[in-house]
């Protein structure tokens, strides 16, 4: 039986995050400039649920029995099986490329569920939905952070701009005009469940201040989402810049990713913010063809690590 390899984008969050899990709209968009890639090859001499697991850039190789029962593959391939309503999964290795950077806000996590349950599904002969397949990715969000809003998986299965409100469908994003977006990672790892964990920590220790601060998150999201639809896009911009002071009001934002913000902003970006949980991970910056190039050497004498473009492009022809 030939391979079947899967794959699925990062993603960067536009506007937002945080207040997104309270139940405020946020915006996320695809990066399809990285990637996770799943592979499952059959193996014919195994015996049945006999999977090994490999991924050779971080040095991962062992059987699925061997993960603890917390392990989110683990996990998702426990939840596939029962979906399926298999007695037991036939022998197959399942190896997993990513050039998503871990821990940085640009959704490894889910893209790495996603491209598993597609990869997976298709080997097995039932391939799955969009929608199942976010839903099952959303229950391993869950293992990676207690209290997922489900935009990460929802953006990366559909890989398309979204306007997301927890627990509701979501809605694709039609731009008015091409954005180009410029991504920069401090070289800071931070994890999405502490992040959000301690978010949730100072909301408890003070709703009121903390609820003011996600409603104003909230309706900088729909300024937001009302000028890439319909313009003038020239405000997004400041909305953007506006939504980075909401989330160092928050306590999310660090030094570092402050003189990423102010080092693109200083060389020309019409907004930038971080993206993601915060506390290390990446900014983003709303630039043009013409400020890309001075924005890009400012970031990186700034300290970025890694620079990523992402584009809004209004569609041609949509489903
Ligand atoms: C993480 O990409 C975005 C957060 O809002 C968490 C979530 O929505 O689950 C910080």
């Amino acid at each position: 039986m030939p391979a079947v390899s899967a794959h699925a984008p990062g993603k960067t969050i536009l506007c937002g995050e945080h207040a997104v899990v309270y139940g405020q709209p946020a915006i996320a968009i695809p990066v399809t400039q990285v990637q996770a890639k799943a592979i499952v090859m059959a193996n014919p001499r195994g015996s049945a649920n006999q999977i090994r697991i490999t991924a050779p850039d971080i040095q991962f190789d062992d059987y699925l029995e061997n993960l603890p029962e917390t392990h989110p593959i683990k996990q998702l391939l426990l939840k596939l099986q029962n979906l399926l309503q298999l007695s037991h999964f036939p022998a197959f290795d399942l190896k997993i490329h990513s050039t998503i950077p871990i821990a940085s806000g640009m959704g490894s996590g889910a893209a790495v569920s996603v491209a598993i349950v597609r990869a997976v599904s298709t080997f097995l002969g039932c391939p799955m939905s969009n929608e199942q397949v976010s839903s099952l990715a959303f229950e391993a969000e869950k293992s990676y952070h207690g209290t997922p809003s489900g935009i990460d998986n929802t953006v990366i299965t559909y890989a398309r701009p979204i306007f997301f409100i927890r627990g509701q469908p979501f809605e694709t994003l039609h731009v008015r005009q091409p954005l180009i977006f410029l991504i920069a990672n401090s070289g800071i790892k931070s994890e999405t469940a502490t992040v959000v964990g301690e978010v949730r920590q100072a909301w408890q220790n003070d709703p009121n201040r903390y609820e003011a601060l996600f409603h104003a998150i909230g309706t900088l999201t729909i300024q937001i989402r009302r000028r890439l639809e319909r313009g003038p896009t020239e405000e997004i911009g400041s909305f953007l810049t506006a939504n980075h002071q909401l989330l160092q009001e928050l306590g999310v934002s660090c030094p570092e990713l402050d003189e990423l913000v102010n080092a693109a902003l200083s060389a020309g970006a019409q907004g930038a913010k971080l993206t993601g949980a915060g506390r290390g991970g990446n900014i983003l910056a709303l630039v043009t063809e013409d400020t890309l190039a001075p924005i890009s050497s400012a970031l990186r004498a700034a300290g970025a690590t890694n620079l990523y473009l992402t584009n809004l492009m209004p569609a041609t022809n949509e489903t």
